[in-house]
């Protein structure tokens, strides 16, 4: 039968409440959908985005999982995606935090100032970003001309880089929750957008399947060569660069220094208790070492060689 949108929102509602569920950090719920482990008012609009967002053949979908270089994309992406129109001009990242101009799908719900960008017109392409895992990503998106550019990141980084966020976030005030159970749970997948392994791993076959439609990078690749990767981001797009010099204007623009030391990131917030500031700490590959001790990375090490190696994914 067809139903009215009210009959599905109950639904919807209904659904919501026979989900998995478990406490995150012993601080916050999270709950299970479609494999995965989401914070239970995101899972709402992943729903609504899945079933109704229609993507049209120029739009490009960022895509990544928690803390893997997600604002760094979307500063370089945005860069590529308006540089023939910022030729002389203003430099957009000096007006607002990067995660305004470029929002997360399914978390707008937060945000603390109006989109700009209605994502379910279709008039005009859009530039937009999710943390969803492949699976749940709208049809409309993989069957369209709609590029992807995922960024995933060595998982020692990942869950450090996990743990200085949700601290703050979660625990301001409080001691920073325990590294040996941050560890349990980043293994077991029970963490926000988790599992990790998963996550990655969805996103790399599908680009090995169609890789002029997802285009893989990695955080460490995008630190040791810059340039090489940054202008295969812009090949990808469609938006090759002319010369070395705008190559070199789009990496000094999307530094993690100079995006840092915005007023808008030092001061500002895009996201309901996140301060900008949360996004940017030190972009340090092998942080790690720092924290972890050798049975903690041996945990880690055994669980991604398990999870991701046999499919030739070495993070
Ligand atoms: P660290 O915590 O290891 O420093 P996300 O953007 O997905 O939330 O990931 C955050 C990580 O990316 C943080 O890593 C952060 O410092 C780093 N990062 C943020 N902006 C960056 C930039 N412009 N260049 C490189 N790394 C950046």
């Amino acid at each position: 039968p067809n139903l009215s949108p009210s009959e599905t929102s109950n639904n919807v509602e209904k659904s919501l409440l026979d989900l998995p569920k478990a406490r995150f950090w012993e601080a916050t719920d999270i709950c299970q959908w479609e494999g995965f482990w989401f914070e239970p008012s995101l899972v709402k609009p992943a729903m609504t985005f899945r079933s109704t967002f229609h993507a049209q053949n120029d739009d490009v979908l960022l895509a990544s999982s928690m803390k893997t270089g997600t604002t760094w994309l979307k500063s370089l992406s945005l860069c590529i995606m308006q540089k023939d129109h910022q030729k002389h001009a203003f430099d957009i990242l000096t007006s607002e935090n990067p995660h305004f101009h470029v929002p997360t799908i399914e978390s707008t719900i937060y945000s603390t100032k109006p989109l700009q960008v209605n994502y379910y017109d279709a008039s005009s392409p859009h530039l937009m970003h999710t943390h969803l895992p492949y699976a749940v990503i709208p049809d409309s998106i993989k069957s369209s001309g709609c590029k992807i550019v995922y960024i995933a990141r060595n998982p020692k980084d990942t869950l450090i880089s996990m743990w200085h966020y949700f601290n703050i976030i979660l625990r301001p005030n409080q001691e920073p929750f325990p590294l040996n159970k941050t560890v349990d749970c980043f293994c077991s997948g029970v963490h926000q957008y988790g599992s990790f392994f998963d996550h990655v791993l969805e996103y790399w076959l599908e680009s090995k399947k169609s890789p002029k439609k997802i285009l893989f990078l990695k955080y460490e690749e995008m630190k040791s060569d810059p340039k090489r990767e940054v202008m295969k981001i812009a090949e990808f797009l469609g938006k090759p660069f002319e010369n070395e010099g705008e190559v070199d204007e789009v990496l000094w623009r999307c530094s993690l220094e100079r995006l840092k030391n915005l007023e808008v990131n030092k001061n500002g917030s895009v996201l309901l208790n996140v301060p900008n500031s949360a996004f940017f700490r030190k972009g340090v590959v092998g942080d790690w070492k720092n924290y972890l001790t050798p049975e903690m990375e041996e945990k880690i090490n055994q669980t991604s060689r398990s999870k991701l190696e046999a499919f030739g994914l070495f993070l």
